[in-house]
Formats: C-alpha cells, sequence, structure tokens
C-alpha cells in the first residue's frame, strides 16, 4: 500500500525562532495524528533544517526535508547546499522541479535529473514537482507537459531508484492563487501521471507511486481533494505556515 504524505513547503518564511516554534508545535499537535501508514513532511528553508530535525527526531513519522539542493558533490558553487550537506543535519526529503525554482532560477528538466541522482545517491527521497502553467492548461497542452517533465526530468531512473521517489503535480496556476484544481481536474491529471508511469515502471511500480496534489490546498479543500482516488496527500505552501491549519490538513487521513 503507498503512502499518504502530507508535506508542508514553508517556501522562504519565517525567521529562525518563528521556524523552531512554529516546528515544535506542529510535532506536539500532529504526533498523535499519524496513522499508521501516512507521513508529516515539514520542508523548511535551510537556516532551520539543523535544529528542527533534532526536535523532530523522536516524532515517529514525521520528517524534516530541504527545498532545494545544487547537483554537484561540493565545491566552488557559492550560496548553494549540496544532497550530503543536507542529509548530514538529518533531512530525509528534499523538494526539486518546484515551479518556482524553474521559473525563478531557470531549473530545466536536464538539470533537475541531475539533482534527482544526487538526492538518491545520498540517500534523500525527492519530493518531485511537475505541472502546468496557466496558458498550458488553457490551451489543452497539460497533459503534454506533464509527460515531457516526467520523461526528461525523471524518466531515466532505474525501477530500484524511481521507486524512492515522491511526485507531487501542482498546477502553475493553482499556487499561491487561492485557484485551488477541482478535485476531478486533480484527479484526471494524477490518474494520467499514474499511467505514464506504469507505461514505464509497469502497474505495480506506479500502483506503490505517492503523488500529492499542491496549489492552494487549506483545510476546507483538503478532504474532497484527499478522497480521490489517485491523489495520495498534499504539498501545501501557504497552509502549512499555520499549525492549526496544517493539523486539520493532516488530520484528513484519520
Ligand atoms: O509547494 C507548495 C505549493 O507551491 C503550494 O503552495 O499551498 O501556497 O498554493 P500554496
Amino acid at each position: 500500500m503507498r503512502k499518504n504524505i502530507v508535506a508542508g513547503n514553508w517556501k522562504m518564511n519565517l525567521g529562525y525562532e518563528e521556524g523552531v516554534s512554529l516546528f515544535s508545535e506542529i510535532v506536539n499537535m500532529v504526533k498523535d495524528e499519524v496513522i499508521g501508514n501516512q507521513e508529516v513532511v515539514v520542508c523548511s528553508p535551510f537556516i532551520h533544517l539543523s535544529s528542527i530535525a533534532k526536535l523532530g527526531a523522536s516524532a515517529a513519522n514525521v520528517h524534516i526535508g530541504a527545498q532545494n539542493i545544487h547537483q554537484a558533490e561540493s565545491g566552488a558553487y557559492t550560496g548553494e547546499v549540496s544532497a550530503s550537506q543536507v542529509k548530514s543535519v538529518g533531512a530525509q526529503y528534499v523538494i526539486l522541479g518546484h515551479s518556482e525554482r524553474r521559473a525563478y532560477f531557470g531549473e530545466t528538466d536536464a538539470i533537475l535529473a541531475e539533482k534527482l541522482n544526487a538526492a538518491l545517491k545520498h540517500g534523500l527521497k525527492p519530493i518531485f514537482c511537475i505541472g502546468e502553467t496557466k496558458e498550458e492548461r488553457e490551451s489543452g497542452r497539460f497533459f503534454e507537459v506533464i509527460k515531457t517533465q516526467l520523461e526528461a526530468g525523471v524518466f531515466h531512473l532505474d525501477q530500484n531508484d524511481f521507486a524512492s521517489v515522491v511526485l507531487a503535480y501542482e498546477p502553475v496556476w493553482a499556487i499561491g492563487t487561492g485557484l485551488t484544481a477541482s478535485p476531478e481536474q486533480a484527479q484526471e491529471v494524477h490518474a494520467f501521471i499514474r499511467e505514464t508511469i506504469a507505461k514505464q515502471y509497469g502497474a505495480e511500480a506506479a500502483e506503490s507511486t505517492t503523488i500529492l496534489y499542491g496549489g492552494s490546498a487549506n483545510p476546507s479543500n483538503a478532504s474532497t481533494l484527499f478522497a480521490q482516488k489517485d491523489i495520495d496527500g498534499g504539498l501545501i505552501g501557504g497552509a502549512s505556515l499555520k499549525s492549526r491549519d496544517f493539523l486539520e490538513i493532516v488530520k484528513v487521513f484519520n
């Protein structure tokens, strides 16, 4: 049975103390609410990772992740952080391919394929984001865009490495806009992603892959979204900055 995951992406928010205190609240609130097959992941800015990894160490099923890594092992890349450095502070996950990284930092499918390799080499589980822009949705090209993102960014992996990848469908037009994809729109794309995985890696791999939805998910819409057959949880931006909202979303799986 595939895992259900509710992952928070704090993006570039919260000072050090604010982040540590939000994480403590989250751990205390969710530790008794995370049921068997579910994981909660908090993806913080790099500045919080080391401290929150220690705070989260005792909470089973609460994990932490980074929001990016550099693809190189180490070296003269001022301002960057490598997969092994992220792993060394106790993080288990890393978000890769977020549309903000693709749009503002020029991350191409080819660069993301390298980042994916670096993450897997160092034992970080990638939450790999894919999704179409508003224009791509309106022109009806969204299936094609998503297929290309998978083929160019992910499908070079062998079956074994692919088994560690979590995918997140995030329609760019729904991120931070309050415009959530309807449960039917999201389910349609999640089913397409699963079919595309099945063609590449087989039906069993497709059934075992956790596919999250992201884009203006909140306590009011999470239950109908997560009730869809192929939606296994969420990658939550804005609502992950408020412990009560995040808790409500985590509790959808109870
Ligand atoms: O990574 C999270 C997504 O970009 C969703 O952000 O929930 O603020 O729309 P949002």
